[in-house]
């Protein structure tokens, strides 16, 4: 059997997904340690990755984040390093370290990218066009445009390109979709997903660069992406989209006392029609919605459940409540997800979480991309399959900028292709 070689993996960000570390100290969400760094260290620790780097934009915040991961990482599981090459150096403040890191490493590396949703775009393609395998988080571009130029990039560059969706591997998830293909003709999805107003407090980090809460995220883009994502997935080869119309209550995020910018929105729906490719007569509707205004103190971190109907059955998920509750006098009643990150030690000591979704989606890529660089497989292999590549995620992107214009411009907005390309129009 062919050997595999260990990658190097570039990390950029170094937030609450990345570490868990956010401007204001540890994240009090569902990942205080986060996720990114700890599944590479594990994957180190296991052997499939070598040297690590990590890049932000201010190397004051490293010191803090290092001891941090030291604390709460290498200081509750077995065996692991938590070392890394950090970006930039001496503690300087340069929000385009990125390339003097990315120009340090060699054809074929990896790198990982949980950065403000505008910078996913400029980062993703210049780690592409130095022929680096690129995974990036969602939502992967705010702009069609921008993910269209992706996938002939990485195709040009013969890169794997994935986008970080982590809840295709959440068993309940993919064994759904399996159910849903049996199921005939599509007709109706219906999705929520919330967080609790306290999360405004991290976003408002991003308005450090942005200058504006609004060009980053609106949840939508945040917390929608995740079932727009399923829904393509399951419709993938079955049905398309051919309009939007969205709308979007407001008033909360920008009151006392999170005062966000005029502009933020609370919560957005999307309306989506569904074009059979089987059945002229077959159309469905779906309804995304998303919402950073939900309430605190709701026992779970996010709210997440959908619906889906079609010609011979439905379906029904609860993401958020699993069967398995705690209640603690000081904090009352959580709901808890075990099948994401799983952070309690093993028997031995050892990190135990290998089987959540949240580390799987990270192997997934980084076995992709070994497999590539020992020429077991080709990237674009890996379009013919149910992995959110590139190339396989595009309808995702085209419903959420398709959703973002109808917001501003107050109008539905139609998706079609033009050749080979999908486009707004
Ligand atoms: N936190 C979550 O639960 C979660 C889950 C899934 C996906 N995401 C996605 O991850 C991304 C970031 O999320 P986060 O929660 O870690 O945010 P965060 O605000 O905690 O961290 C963002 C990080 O990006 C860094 N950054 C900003 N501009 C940069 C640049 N030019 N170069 C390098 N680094 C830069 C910042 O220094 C910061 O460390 C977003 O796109 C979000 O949608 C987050």
């Amino acid at each position: 059997m062919t050997e595999l070689k260990k990658i190097n993996a570039l990390m950029c960000g170094t937030g609450e997904y990345t570490t868990g570390w956010t401007g204001s100290g540890a994240s009090t969400s569902d990942k205080k340690i986060g996720v990114v760094a700890l599944t590479l260290f594990d994957l180190r620790r296991l052997g499939k990755v070598g040297h690590l780097g990590m890049v932000g934009v201010n190397g004051k915040k490293f010191p803090a984040i290092k001891s941090h991961l030291e604390k709460n990482i290498a200081g509750v599981y077995k065996d692991m390093d938590v070392s890394f090459e950090e970006f930039p150096k001496n503690g300087e403040v340069d929000a385009e370290s990125y390339k003097a890191a990315i120009d340090k490493m060699q054809p074929g590396e990896a790198v990982i990218i949980f950065t403000p949703d505008s910078t996913h775009f400029p980062i993703a393609l210049y780690a592409i066009e130095h022929g680096l395998h690129v995974l990036v988080t969602k939502p992967a571009t705010q702009l069609l445009s921008h993910h269209n130029t992706l996938i002939e990039a990485a195709k040009k560059h013969n890169v794997v390109c994935f986008v970080e969706h982590h809840k295709r591997y959440d068993p309940v998830y993919s064994d759904a979709r399996a159910k849903a293909a049996t199921l005939g003709q599509f007709n109706f999805f219906n999705a929520w997903m919330s967080q609790p107003k306290s999360q405004l407090e991290t976003f408002r980090a991003w308005a450090g660069k942005d200058s504006d809460i609004r060009q980053t995220p609106t949840h939508s883009y945040y917390l929608s992406s995740h079932h727009i994502d399923i829904c393509c997935w399951i419709l993938q080869d079955k049905a398309i989209p051919t309009r939007v119309v969205a709308s979007a209550a407001t008033g909360i995020a920008t009151s006392e006392p999170y005062n966000c910018v005029p502009e933020t929105e609370d919560t957005i729906t999307l309306l989506v029609d569904w074009q059979s490719t089987t059945s002229q007569s077959h159309r469905g509707t779906a309804v995304y919605t998303a919402s950073w205004t939900a309430p605190l103190k709701s026992g779970v971190h996010s709210a997440q459940h959908w619906y889906y109907m079609a010609e011979k059955g439905e379906i029904n998920v609860d993401q958020a409540h699993r069967g398995y509750d705690i209640t603690v006098d000081d904090t009352g009643k959580s709901w808890i997800n075990p099948f994401y990150m799983k952070y309690s030690p093993s028997e031995t000591g050892h990190f135990d979480g290998q089987r959540g979704y949240g580390y799987i989606s990270i192997e997934k890529f980084i076995d992709a991309a070994r497999s590539v660089n020992a020429g077991l497989t080709t990237p674009s292999y890996y379009d013919e399959t149910g992995l959110p590549t590139i190339a396989n995620t595009v309808l995702t992107t085209a419903i959420l900028n398709a959703g973002r214009i109808s917001l501003d411009e107050k109008r539905p907005v139609g998706i079609k292709k033009d050749g080979a390309k999908w486009i707004l129009e």
